[in-house]
């Protein structure tokens, strides 16, 4: 059997990517790196536990050796890297893990990846991919009339945490245009669906509505993001893995412009369709909170060449995919109060005390 290796398979992205992937008929089998940070949850991936074509293996990427053992055991034919510190929260706060991690993880990652493709046949080395899960970020905010992000964009991170990851894009880059590794990168919006770790807008949002805490919202609630079901991301990378051109960069988005008190507003209103309260609507709940530093105003993503390449667009729109989210909530208590107990409280006091 033919392997893949994943970085990270146990945080909100690459636990669907890996629930997802083994759905398909005829799957490789996945090599699973990922350190368990707060964001890592083995809960995630309680439908492969036992699945022999699921390798688990709880590892720091930044540790070159034991990646590059790995390898060696499992000589997979390419590597996904979703690992990733990933909340411009924590980055603002905290920004030492986020250089760590996104840089210094992702450049001892690539030198044991670029040893391991080096050692491989002709055939073997042609057909490998290393595929990078980067963001639209990198690409910085912007104005209300502005066209959103292509590929040509120019680099403009505004956090600690898109500047980290700006940085492990142009090593990735840096790898194929000077050793010839054959990557391939995705900047992708801002995702949402099951498993999503509740200190982020759309699952903090859930959360708080269904324990009666107020919906922190920051500033004015009129920044824009635009955002994308979880599965269609996955779906993207599957396609952009089998047929992306090696050395391409490729924009995934779901032409969902919303700002955060719409996003708010209609999940408020699906969960009193969903779940009423006893009186008034989740709505109630909303407080308009200290905005964020530096907060980006707006990010939108072209995602045409995506499109026209590799006839990719996404399969569910805002509303069914906002709709499945809130459902997926509402059937997984027990992942919620897992996820909810010792760590989140420190994040949660720290980050809302005022
Ligand atoms: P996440 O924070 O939910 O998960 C990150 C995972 O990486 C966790 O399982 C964590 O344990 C693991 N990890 C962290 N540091 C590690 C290390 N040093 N070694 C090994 N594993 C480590 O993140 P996510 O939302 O799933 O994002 C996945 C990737 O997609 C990231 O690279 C992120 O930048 C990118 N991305 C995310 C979004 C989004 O909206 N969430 C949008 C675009 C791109
Ligand atoms: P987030 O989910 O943290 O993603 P990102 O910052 O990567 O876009 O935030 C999405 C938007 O929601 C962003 O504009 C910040 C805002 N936001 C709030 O208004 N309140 C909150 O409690 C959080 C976590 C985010």
């Amino acid at each position: 059997m033919s392997n893949i290796l994943v970085t990270g398979g146990a945080g909100f992205i690459g636990a669907n990517f890996v629930l997802d992937w083994l759905r398909q008929a005829g799957a490789d089998g996945i090599v699973n790196v990922d350190k368990l940070t707060y964001a890592g949850n083995r809960e995630s991936l309680a439908e492969v536990e036992g699945d022999v074509r699921h390798v688990f293996s709880q590892i720091d990427i930044c540790d070159t050796a034991a990646v590059s053992c790995l390898l060696k055991v499992h000589r997979p034919r390419a590597v996904l890297h979703f690992a990733a510190e990933s909340h411009v929260d924590r980055s603002i706060l905290a920004p030492g893990q986020f250089v760590q991690t996104n840089i210094v993880g992702t450049f001892s990652l690539l030198e044991a990846v670029l040893a391991y493709w080096q050692g491989l046949d002709m055939s073997a080395r042609e057909a490998f991919r290393f595929l990078h899960v980067s963001t639209d970020e990198v690409f910085g905010s912007l104005g209300p009339a502005e066209p959103p992000f292509s590929e040509t964009s120019r680099y403009q991170p505004n956090s600690p945490y898109s500047a980290s990851k700006a940085a492990s894009d142009h090593m990735v880059r840096a790898y194929h245009h000077t050793y010839g590794l054959p990557v391939l990168i995705t900047n992708c919006s801002n995702n949402y669906g099951p498993f999503q770790f509740p200190e982020k807008l759309i699952p903090l949002t859930i959360t708080n509505a269904l324990a009666g805490k107020s919906l922190p919202v920051y500033g004015d609630g009129l920044n824009v993001r635009d955002w994308l079901y979880v599965g269609d991301h996955c779906t993207a990378i599957r396609e952009i893995l089998a047929r992306g051109r090696a050395g391409e960069t490729y924009n995934v988005g779901g032409w969902n412009e919303k700002t955060n008190i719409e996003v708010v507003h209609t999940l408020c209103d699906l969960l009193d369709e969903l779940k009423p309260k006893a009186a008034g609507s989740y709505r109630d709940q909303i407080a308009f909170v200290r905005d964020r530093p530096g907060h980006d105003r707006r990010y939108a993503i072209n995602a045409s060449k995506l499109a026209q390449e590799l006839g990719w667009t996404p399969a569910e729109t805002f509303e069914s995919g906002l709709r499945k989210t809130v459902q997926w909530y509402l059937h997984n208590e027990a992942w919620v109060q897992d996820v909810l107990s010792g760590e989140y409280r420190n994040w949660m006091s720290k980050q809302y005390a005022a």
